[in-house]
């Protein structure tokens, strides 16, 4: 599906997010060290994906009435927005060994909750705001959008041979 413009650089972030996600994923396969891809896990949290969800709750779905609001996917983002939140004060306060199924949660949940987004989120805050609403809503987005996040200094997804 063609994004509209208004959600362009939401959908970049979440490109982003992928790579991410995968970067967590690769790590854990490779056996890097847990606690280098903990530190890297909250630094996402963080630094990008929560004022990334600030901007989805306080530019969409604040604009949405109290009947469009209960939308099964506006629930859905809620919810797994609550769950990073969760999570990352979980991946923090973890001992060395409950460190591996916290991050291999991030890493799915991430990928699921970009899906969720493009799939059905998206889909339904474009047909439900007029598109004044989607205007007044970029201009914020415009505003926070981050434009590169990471430079991580020790690359662990990366095999090192
Ligand atoms: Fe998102
Ligand atoms: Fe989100």
């Amino acid at each position: 599906m063609i994004r509209s413009e208004q959600l362009k650089k939401l959908s970049w972030e979440h490109h982003d997010a992928l790579k991410f996600a995968r970067n967590v994923g690769r790590g854990l396969s490779l056996n890097a060290d847990l606690t280098q891809v903990r530190s890297y896990a909250v630094n996402i949290a963080e630094n990008f994906l929560e004022p990334h969800f600030k901007l989805e709750e306080n530019s969409l779905i604040s604009r949405l009435n109290e009947t469009q609001q209960r939308n099964e996917s506006v629930v859905e983002v809620l919810r797994q927005h609550r769950e990073f939140a969760q999570l990352k004060l979980q991946l923090q306060q973890a001992e060395t060994p409950e460190l591996r199924p916290l991050l291999d949660r991030f890493s799915v949940l991430l990928k699921v909750h970009v899906k969720l987004e493009e799939g059905a989120f998206f889909p339904f805050i474009e047909q439900t705001l007029s598109i004044e609403e989607l205007q007044l809503a970029e201009r914020e987005i415009d505003a926070g959008h981050i434009v590169n996040c990471s430079n991580w200094p020790d690359p662990f997804w990366k095999s090192r041979s």
